[in-house]
């Protein structure tokens, strides 16, 4: 493991990516609701299955949770101002189902609406472009309560409250993703229970992910008649591409397994109308719930397909004797650690490659009629000196790095519209508490004081040369 220095002289300004996008590319950052709002008792807002979650002891670090988080429902203002003075002309946020639909269906909470409203106006009266993510997580408890994404009725659920956001807000804002990484909803949340609602079961994940699936494509009619004709309609997935640590055929096998398991599980649905084939037995699980039309109503078109990429996975193949070693099971295994590799605070390898990888793959595979990088970024161990300087060379290095794979990408004619840096602030890391830092802006979190770090300056200059 190699770790960066400080930066070469010259760095901060080093913005030498020639301005290769377009004038209308959103450059932005992302967020999402429980990890940054807070003021979670607070205007009628109801609970979520994070708010359950998290107060259960062990299952987030040093128990904590997103009771206060970054403060941004009282400090969205403040927030935004930040946003402009980085020269940010998108940003990527989350609404809270919850705060729409205390119970998750029936009566609306016009305070939870409005929060929204204002935050849409104030992004718009500055000029930057909201994308707004129906669904990050944070499932109402309510829901949860009966069945969550095991229940079909949920689909239907979110299909309403889509409706009830995009009768609000369709009027102004044209960018729109369904649901953040349905593959960690399902398989965090409901296979190795890492995530809320935290259920350990393989075959609850695979049901988990139909029922997301059939949401995302229920909602797509509903948010379509609500907003403008120019509005862009999509999902987030979290993709990440694999690679063959050798090439031995039962790695190459695996190799292809495991993208099947972690990428094509939803791409194939969305963009093919199928799951991929196999899928379900090489799971070992039952195929989900799936009723005639589904496929059909998952593969509505999209107008744009969000990425989140941090890095890539490395694998090889382990066969394991089974018993009596008259048979054996495919296995594979990642490999943790690459000699002269950098890595992150998440242990996520440094591999700007990945992002050039998978946009020309999907692209190639799939041909999104427009892709968004909706996510990426990186957790450093951040220190802040106490004035206003947080030096976060290895952030800075990510970023840039990772812009030039963009440009790779963008090369290669893969219809890139915009790039959401996760994150604008630090904020609440799910299972990981506040210990894992992501933001370009740091929050000092018993003041909520925040102080841009040296990566969002950076990304600032370079956002104000890709303008010039
Ligand atoms: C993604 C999530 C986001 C954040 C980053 C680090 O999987 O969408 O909320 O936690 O990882």
């Amino acid at each position: 493991m190699s770790i960066i220095n400080d930066p070469k002289p010259g760095t901060m300004v080093d913005t030498s990516i020639t301005p290769v996008f377009p004038a209308d590319f959103l450059w932005g950052a992302a967020t999402a609701s429980y990890q940054i709002e807070g003021a979670a008792y607070e205007d009628g807002r109801g609970l979520s299955i994070w708010d359950q979650f998290a107060a259960i002891p062990g299952k987030v670090h040093q128990g904590e949770n997103g009771d206060v988080a970054t403060d941004h429902y009282h400090r969205m203002p403040e927030d935004v101002a930040l946003m402009a003075e980085l020269g940010l002309n998108a940003y990527r946020f989350s609404i809270a189902w919850p705060r729409i639909l205390p119970q998750g269906t029936g009566t609306v909470n016009e305070q939870g609406l409005d929060f929204y409203d204002r935050l849409v106006d104030t992004l718009l009266a500055q000029g930057i472009t909201p994308l707004v993510t129906l669904y990050h997580w944070d499932l109402p408890l309510a829901l949860h309560e009966k069945g969550g994404w095991l229940n079909r009725d949920t689909a239907f659920a979110f299909a309403d409250y889509a409706e009830v956001v995009a009768r609000r807000l369709g009027d102004r804002v044209d960018w729109w993703v369904t649901l953040n990484e349905p593959w960690c909803s399902a398989y965090l949340g409901y296979g190795t229970g890492e995530h809320a609602p935290g259920i350990r079961n393989n075959q609850s994940a695979y049901i988990a992910a139909h029922h997301l699936l059939l949401a995302h494509g229920l909602a797509l009619p509903r948010l379509r008649t609500h907003t403008h004709q120019q509005a862009q309609l999509g999902i987030t997935l979290n993709l990440t591409p694999v690679y063959a640590a050798n090439d031995h055929s039962e790695t190459l096998d695996a190799v292809e397994w495991a993208d099947k398991m972690s990428n094509r599980w939803f791409l194939d649905p969305i963009f093919r109308g199928t799951y991929p084939e196999g899928l379900f037995a090489d799971a070992g699980v039952a195929p989900p719930p799936i009723q005639d039309g589904d496929l059909d109503i998952i593969a509505a078109p999209i107008d744009l397909l969000g990425v989140n990429n941090y890095s890539r996975s490395l694998i090889r193949a382990r066969v394991e004797e089974n018993g009596a070693g008259n048979s054996t099971t495919r296995r594979y295994e990642h490999v943790a650690v690459v000699a002269d590799s950098l890595y992150t605070e998440m242990g996520w390898e440094v591999y700007p490659r990945a992002l050039t990888d998978v946009l020309v793959r999907v692209h190639r595979d799939y041909a999104p009629r427009a892709i968004v990088v909706t996510e990426n970024g990186a957790a450093f161990a951040d220190h802040w000196d106490g004035n206003d300087h947080v030096k976060d060379p290895q952030r800075v290095h990510y970023i840039r790095e990772h812009l030039q794979a963009l440009v790779q990408a963008q090369a290669q004619e893969v219809p890139v519209r915009g790039y959401f840096v996760w994150s604008l602030l630090d904020n609440f890391e799910w299972a990981q508490g506040y210990s894992k830092r992501f933001g370009i802006v740091y929050v000092d979190y018993p003041t909520q004081r925040r102080i841009v770090k040296d990566s969002g300056r950076w990304y600032a200059a370079f956002i104000a040369a890709q303008r010039r």
